[in-house]
């Protein structure tokens, strides 16, 4: 059964309008690299055009649901019942630089649980969409995450440190920590994608500290639809949007939760 919740036909459009100036704006991008101004505050307003665009097509749609968003903030704060989590550009550096890997995430939560979400890759046109008990998509296509059973043969994928990070070492020793049992880690700079490939079973798994949730929101929701297993570890509760994540398929999931969280460095 195809998804078909007027809550993601909703997220469907605004992404596909959004994604129509987005294209262009990174048609752009190419010009700028070149130019001596550079493409720093041109991506700045890509960013925030792109997330007025989807903003106002959810808003038009239920102008009283919240809307959790990196550009703008909180709209509608006091409606919890009723939450879109929006990221217009996740993997913006990507962006930035002219690399085709970006994607925008909406995720959609009721009672701050969340139903669906769509993380759409504008330029291979992979749109991954999954609504809660009907299954995960990529375009028409059922998917579901990878069976491998061996953790060493995994193609796992991470991302961070951001520069201002407080724990910089703690991520690098988790880095090493994986690494020295797995040698296939890669960092590819877009969280929601990252996400969408372990849901699509391109990636085996995949872990991250310190993202926001407008990061993974979708992703956590398609990644559960694909059967996969998630596990947010070491919460802070003083920074409530904050999350440190880790997904993977069933097979490898205590393996590599133990690794991450062990003491030592073997
Ligand atoms: C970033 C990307 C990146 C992750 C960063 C995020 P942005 O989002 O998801 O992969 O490592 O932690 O902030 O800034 O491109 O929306
Ligand atoms: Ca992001
Ligand atoms: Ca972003």
């Amino acid at each position: 059964m195809r998804l078909n919740s007027p809550q993601i036909n909703i997220i469907t459009k605004a992404c596909m309008k959004a994604s129509r100036s987005l294209i262009r704006d990174f048609g752009e991008i190419e010009n700028l690299q070149v130019s001596s101004k550079g493409p720093g505050d041109f991506v700045t307003s890509a960013d925030k055009r792109t997330e007025k665009i989807i903003i106002d097509e959810l808003l038009k749609a239920h102008p009283d649901y919240g809307i959790i968003t990196e550009e703008t903030g909180i709209i509608n704060e006091k409606n919890v019942n009723n939450r879109w989590v929006v990221d217009p550009i996740d993997g913006t550096v990507n962006f930035l630089n002219g690399v085709p890997h970006f994607a925008i995430s909406i995720g959609y939560e009721e009672k701050e649980e969340l139903k669906c979400g769509v993380i759409f890759d504008p330029i291979k046109n992979e749109l991954f969409s999954a609504e809660k008990g009907n299954g995960a998509y990529l375009n028409n296509s059922r998917i579901r995450v990878s069976n491998k059973k061996n953790i060493k043969d995994a193609l796992l994928v991470t991302g961070g440190p951001k520069l201002s990070s407080k724990i910089k070492d703690e991520i690098f020793s988790d880095y090493i920590k994986v690494t020295k049992n797995i040698p296939n880690v890669r960092r590819y700079g877009s969280a929601a994608l990252d996400m969408a490939y372990v849901a699509c079973g391109r990636f085996d798994g995949y872990w991250q500290r310190e993202l926001n949730y407008w990061d993974i929101a979708a992703g956590i929701i398609i990644l559960k639809e694909a059967g996969g297993f998630i596990n947010i570890f070491d919460p802070d509760n003083k920074v409530p949007l904050k999350r440190n994540i880790l997904a993977s398929n069933s097979n490898i999931h205590e393996e590599l939760r133990d690794l991450i969280l062990k003491k030592n460095i073997e």
